[in-house]
């Protein structure tokens, strides 16, 4: 029986998961990139291959949603898998950790799901109309997306991984895209970039604890004669300078805290 050994050192998005499983499990590449495709794989091998997790705090933060998912895609397959160092920490990304995975409302999706469940070729606009919703597609939504469309799990998530306008973790209530495209770079994006982090401890890609900030950098928002620029939920912020963006931080969290 073959192994697939999942170091959380080595593995930091979807797509080196997949290609992780793919290549130890000696998969051709390309079966890394589609999940629905790595499902298949795995189902065929079911009883001929096992996987390991040998970090799973490290893989969980890393992956998000994502990583139960992928217990449910080993699950579905009938792939038998080994969970180790349960208790060994690293550092843990800042994001919304999956087990604190808020429940979401699945009622919201009926009119969604009255209107295209049984359209063929919907998918994508099903998956637009979640994300829609819930600012994200969450991970219990794909679950029911799949009952009420007869799509697999698998399926649906292989098309929503393809695509990268879908997200598959909770944002805060102010998105934060920063640019960093070519006028705002050279006009001190790094440095805005860096006031961000300090003032509110994210990264790239990360939410903070309290739910209320999320960061995404971005390559250009269309208003380069504005550089360096960042836009909140819908507002764009020009000019910016760290002492600015910091400024502008601290009155949302004062507005948030007073609503
Ligand atoms: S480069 Fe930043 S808005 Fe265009």
């Amino acid at each position: 029986m073959k192994t697939a050994i999942l170091n959380g050192s080595e593995i930091d998005n979807r797509e080196a998961l997949h290609a992780a499983l793919a290549e130890q499990l000696d998969f051709p590449p390309y079966y890394g990139k589609n999940l629905d495709a790595l499902y298949d794989l795995l189902t065929e091998a079911r009883g001929a291959c096992a996987v390991r997790i040998e970090d799973a705090p490290a893989l969980e933060a890393q992956l998000g949603d994502y990583y139960r998912s992928l217990l449910r895609v080993l699950e579905d397959a009938g792939v038998s898998y080994e969970i180790q160092n349960q208790q060994k920490t690293r550092r843990r990304k800042q994001i919304v950790p999956s087990c604190n995975h808020p429940a979401v409302d699945l009622t919201l999706l009926e009119p969604t799901l009255a209107q295209y469940a049984s359209v063929k070729g919907s998918l994508i606009s099903i998956l637009q109309k979640t994300q829609e919703i819930y600012g994200y597609v969450p991970i219990d939504a794909v679950y029911h997306i799949s009952q009420r469309t007869g799509a697999s799990p698998a399926k649906i998530l292989g098309v929503a991984t393809f695509y990268s306008q879908f997200r598959f973790q909770a944002i805060g209530k102010y998105l934060i895209m920063l640019c960093k495209g070519t006028a705002c770079y050279v006009n001190g994006a790094d440095r805005i970039l860096e006031a961000v982090t300090d003032e509110l401890g994210i990264h790239d890609n990360e939410t903070t604890p309290d739910g209320l900030f999320s960061l995404s950098v971005v390559s250009c928002l269309g208003c380069c004669s504005l550089a360096p620029v960042m836009m909140i939920n819908d507002r764009t912020y020009g000019s910016l300078t760290p002492d600015k963006t910091r400024q502008i931080l601290r009155d949302l969290r004062k507005e948030a805290e007073a609503e």
